[in-house]
């Protein structure tokens, strides 16, 4: 049921890693509810109109956890269903909406259902909720195909029998403690529908869905070998970058474990679920599929509401790349009815006020360590951070931000080998040195321990000695700092209504340069490094200080069409 008013068309969506926003409970240096909902206010204060949590589920936390043990709890690290009761009444009543994340590609190993199924017969029905396949050789030695895990080494784990002789092989896309469910079995899917009105009853406006590319497999499961440039996050069709797929590529190859097109009844279905619940409730698919148009197949009208807009984010910082990515982008999702969405950040990716200033390839989920090659300048990166930012806001549709990027921080590279946490770093044996660096907890008070992150001064991946600068009390009030321009930004996408608006290309201003009208806004970004000169008009915004009717380098300036 939709009362017209689709709030999540235009809405800025805000990222909280729970483990890394704010220790509330004062333990042990881990994030939790309490903490968020202490914190809610600062987000009001910011403009955002939505907030997406990642994972707060009962889950042995081998994966930051998406790898969830228990759909409908709270781990004890992060608090109780109390907490998040008590956490959602805040949201709403401070005018915010609550997405929260859904992990349906797999479950811990430590869930009930994979518990019951590895202690069953092969043959099972609880064997039949997960992938499990006898392997191949003289003796199911081998695996039962070729698969690769996202975060490296092989996609099947062989199981032991009690009595200590090798058993069936289970698939795991993702990290051995992460088997994958079996979507063709109605039994999963009839779960999964409880689960969502389990959190739907609770109040929440919608759910951000993990691997919606991946829940159905070709059948037989076939053999793939990936094109040697795919991206660890599964790459989508094939590895995003550094081109831009064509809308009009459809026909790029398919991985038997992605982008299966029988992934859509099952969405089909959740979009029915929903709509069994007033007040506009949406799902938000993770899906990491190109082109653009192959993309859109997910939100048309009967599935989902939006999906991440990937080859956004992997677009580098190139006017010419970013004018045809946005062309592609208004292109498929209006083709359907949907929204575009825009994301520069998320707990997976190189925080971009790095990421934009890399000079050797970095793959996603890679990371980059000590030993990475084409380290980013840090000038450089904000400064092409808050240009990009101040692009992507003032674009119609909706925009993801993460948690953070308002502060500008960037990714940390120095982590101590010791400290990192992301499977991708084990099972790659450093080789990739994985997520970690974007979930550092974040620092609200320049002067306090763990800068105010929590009580205790603990915090799970060690913060660097030198954040005062981007602590949230340091920069508040500080016109020109990094969270005053997102505050401004915000403020003026809602008085102009950018997101319910459209983008006119400007011609005329050199190759280096995305400029477009929205509305009453014009929007100037200059990527290169030589000034670009601006047409008269009152400057509503601007991502670094202007030359006499100048815009410099790796600046964006909105003015007053
Ligand atoms: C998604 C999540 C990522 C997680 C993976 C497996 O891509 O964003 O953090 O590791 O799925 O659940």
């Amino acid at each position: 049921m939709t009362n017209g008013n689709e709030w999540w068309r235009s809405a800025v969506i805000y990222q909280i890693y729970p483990r890394s926003f704010s220790d509330g409970m004062g333990d042990d240096g881990l994030g939790d509810l309490a903490g968020i909902t202490e914190r809610l206010p600062a987000l009001v204060e910011l403009g955002v109109d939505a907030v997406w949590l990642s994972p707060f589920y009962t889950s042995p936390q081998k994966d930051a956890g998406y790898d969830v043990a228990d759909y409908c709890d709270v781990d004890p690290i992060f608090g109780t269903l109390a907490d998040f009761d008590a956490m959602e009444k805040r949201v709403h009543e401070l005018g915010l909406r609550l997405i929260v994340d859904l992990v349906p590609n797999h479950t811990s190993d430590q869930h009930r259902w994979f518990q019951e199924a590895l202690a069953s017969a092969e043959g099972s029905q609880e064997r039949a909720r997960y992938m499990f396949r006898d392997g191949t050789g003289d003796t199911g030695e081998l695996p039962p195909n070729n698969w690769d895990s996202v975060f490296g080494g092989p996609a099947w784990t062989r199981t032991i029998h009690p009595d200590g002789t090798p058993g069936q092989w289970y698939l795991h896309l993702f990290d051995t403690s992460q088997p994958d469910l079996d979507w063709e079995n109605p039994w999963v899917r009839e779960q999964f529908r409880d689960i969502l009105r389990f959190w739907l009853d609770r109040g929440v406006d919608g759910f951000r869905v993990d691997v919606a590319h991946g829940l159905i497999k070709a059948a037989g499961l076939p053999d793939y070998t990936p094109p040697a440039s795919g991206g660890s996050m599964g790459g989508g069709i094939v590895g995003l970058e550094p081109e831009i797929v064509a809308n009009a590529e459809l026909d790029t190859p398919t991985p038997p474990y992605w982008a299966q097109e029988r992934v859509h009844e099952i969405y089909r279905d959740w979009h029915s679920v929903l709509e069994e619940y007033d007040g506009e409730r949406v799902l938000c698919a993770e899906a990491w599929v190109e082109p653009l148009a192959k993309l859109a197949r997910w939100v048309r009208p009967d599935e989902m509401q939006q999906a991440f807009n990937f080859s956004y984010l992997e677009t580098p910082w190139e006017a010419p790349a970013m004018r045809k990515v946005i062309d592609l982008s208004l292109e498929a999702f209006t083709s359907v009815g949907a929204p575009s969405t825009w994301v520069l950040s998320n707990h997976d990716v190189v925080r971009h006020a790095s990421r934009l200033a890399l000079t050797a390839e970095n793959p996603q989920g890679h990371g980059i360590g000590p030993k990475s090659p084409g380290k980013p300048v840090r000038e450089l990166g904000l400064r092409r951070a808050r240009a990009a930012t101040a692009l992507m806001l003032a674009l119609p549709g909706s925009a993801y931000l993460y948690q953070g990027e308002e502060l500008g921080l960037p990714e940390v590279i120095d982590l101590p080998d010791e400290s990192r946490q992301d499977p991708t770093w084990f099972r790659t044996n450093g080789e990739r040195y994985g997520r970690d660096g974007c979930r550092v907890p974040i620092p609200w008070e320049a002067e306090a321990p763990s800068y105010g992150f929590g009580p205790t001064g603990k915090s799970w991946l060690p913060q660097p000695a030198d954040w005062e600068p981007y602590a949230r009390d340091a920069q508040r009030g500080v016109a020109g700092s990094t969270l005053e321009m997102y505050r401004l930004a915000l403020a003026i996408r809602t008085q102009h209504d950018l997101g319910m608006g459209g983008a006119e290309w400007l011609p005329g201003y050199g190759d280096d340069v995305v400029a477009f009208r929205n509305g009453g806004v014009t929007v100037i970004a200059n990527t290169g490094e030589a000034v670009v000169e601006l047409p008269i008009g009152q400057v509503l915004l601007a991502s670094e200080p202007l030359g006499d009717g100048i815009l410099p380098g790796d600046t964006t300036v909105w003015l007053r069409s």
